[in-house]
């Protein structure tokens, strides 16, 4: 966490609120900002989405326009409201607090963005290998605490690219407005090489990169013989 503590003592402090102040001006969703990148990888198959975690809805609600059906759920209740009211009008979008090891199996895909640091790693992976129909695909945008050297370059060219991005994507000024609800957020556990080593005992095959905005991205098609 050498480059995340870095900001939290002496000139440290100061450079962070100043980037928090920029960012708080231009401001981004880290998450939403890889809704682009599921959108461009989602399965021949299009019967059944699982967005875990679905948060405020935005994910679901984009599923529900590709998929027969798309379905969140979110173990808090304020998340499902947000996202109950911000699918009203999508009749093939539903959203429940089904835990994920109850979520019925044949899925053409599920979908985690920011959530698998909430859950138990390797219990999580198998779930989902057990709810994708062969030939299913999981898609996910997850957060992992850093440590390698590798790990904190990362961090640091997320840090110095924040506020670029912040400009291109929202380059007018923010008024402070939001009604919505706050994330329930929590500090990632697992680092990389534990994801990475997790992901490929459980899913073999599967594609795991790092990406700026202190993410990386998992993409895994269960083989269609399994
Ligand atoms: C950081 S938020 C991300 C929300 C949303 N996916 C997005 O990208 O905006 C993490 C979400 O995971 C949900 N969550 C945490 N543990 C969960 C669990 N065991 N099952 C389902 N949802 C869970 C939280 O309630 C929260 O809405």
């Amino acid at each position: 966490m050498q480059v995340r503590n870095a900001l939290r003592t002496g000139l440290g402090v100061r450079a962070a609120a100043a980037m928090r102040a920029l960012n708080d001006r231009h401001p981004w969703s880290h998450n939403d900002a890889f809704h682009s990148w599921i959108a461009s990888r989602l399965p021949a198959g299009r019967d059944d989405a699982l967005d875990v975690g679905c948060g405020r809805g935005e994910l679901v609600a984009l599923l529900g326009a590709h998929f027969a059906a798309a379905h969140g759920i979110d173990v808090d209740h304020d998340m499902r409201q947000a996202s109950a009211a911000r699918c009203a009008g999508l009749p093939n979008v539903t959203v429940d607090s089904t835990p994920l090891e109850r979520v019925s199996s044949g899925k053409d895909l599920v979908t985690m963005v920011a959530v698998l640091h909430h859950l138990d790693l390797v219990p999580a992976l198998r779930e989902v290998d057990r709810i994708l129909k062969p030939g299913g695909r999981f898609l996910c945008v997850g957060l992992a605490r850093p440590a390698s050297a590798a790990d904190q370059l990362w961090d640091l060219a997320s840090m110095l690219t924040n506020p670029v991005i912040g400009f291109v994507k929202h380059p007018w000024v923010a008024q402070p407005t939001s009604a919505d609800p706050p994330f329930p957020v929590k500090d990632p556990g697992y680092t990389l090489d534990q994801i990475r080593r997790a992901v490929h005992q459980t899913m073999p095959g599967a594609v795991i990169r790092r990406r700026l905005g202190f993410r990386h991205t998992i993409e895994w098609t269960k083989p269609a013989s399994a």
